[in-house]
């Protein structure tokens, strides 16, 4: 494993891993600042594309994203989603990880999943692609969006999932909307980091998509904190340059040639 991998892993227990999202390079480039990990999440099929679903996001739209990230990015572990029906077997998962990691110059993918994709985990491992799990909610197939770890049957199989994905191999396992005592468990039983959104201060580190914690996207979740409201700032600035328009104060003549 390489050593960028490693660092994190040696995390667990000592300091919080910090993960956002991002989907273009000027937000990459500061994120890289703050971040141990930046996702390249399937996310930006709703937050940026409208879809209903991310299983609608495509292989290409996740690679250009990807590659505008990768210039922002200089420290961080980057890692990038794989969209639905992209790893239906362990042959068309190796085809489009390989594209993935080749196109964008990534350092890892996340697959959602546990005993369905135990093998096809193992064999982007074994063909030294690094692997980032995702347990809990699972975005491509849930139908509910409701946390997960109500019922004992599903506690146990997100348990036994966490452990299966702990021997294949991968670096992290991103839990989402996980009860807290259940993350609380899995954290303290595998040896790799785990990183919550919405799933307690329990885990290893956390996660959240960029948009909703600068507030840009107008939706209240309950896992989520808005640090920022940028859509007022916004506001403002562009209510600034309308009046400076309609006044004929911009531009002035500092701006013109
Ligand atoms: O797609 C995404 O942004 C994610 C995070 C929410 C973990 O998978």
């Amino acid at each position: 494993m390489k050593k960028k991998f490693l660092d994190l892993i040696n995390k667990k227990n000592k300091s919080k891993i910090v993960s956002l999202t991002s989907y273009s390079k000027n937000i990459a480039t500061i994120l890289d600042n703050f971040c141990d990990i930046v996702l390249v999440g399937d996310s930006l099929g709703s937050v940026l594309y409208n879809y209903k679903s991310t299983r609608e996001v495509s292989l290409n739209t996740m690679i250009e994203h990807s590659k505008s990230v990768r210039m922002g990015i200089k420290k961080s572990v980057m890692v990038v989603d794989m969209p639905h029906n992209t790893y239906r077997n362990p042959k068309e998962a190796l085809k489009n990880a390989k594209k993935i990691m080749s196109k964008t110059k990534c350092d890892a993918v996340k697959l959602e999943g546990g005993k369905k994709v135990y093998e096809i985990i193992k064999t982007l491992i074994k063909n030294k692609i690094p692997v980032m799990g995702h347990l809990g909610l699972l975005p491509q197939s849930d139908t509910t969006f409701k946390f997960k770890g109500k019922k004992k049957s599903e506690r146990d199989r997100i348990f036994k999932d966490a452990k299966l994905l702990e021997k294949a191999g991968v670096f992290s396992i991103v839990l989402e909307c996980v009860e807290a005592s259940l993350a609380k468990l899995i954290t303290q039983n595998i040896k790799v980091p785990t990183i919550g959104i919405g799933a307690s201060k329990y885990c290893d580190g956390q996660i959240l998509v960029f948009d909703d914690l600068i507030g840009l996207n107008p939706m209240n979740y309950r896992f989520v904190k808005k640090y920022l409201n940028i859509r007022k700032e916004i506001s403002k600035a562009i209510s600034n340059y309308s009046e400076d328009v309609r006044k004929k104060k911009f531009p002035n003549k500092r701006n013109s040639y």
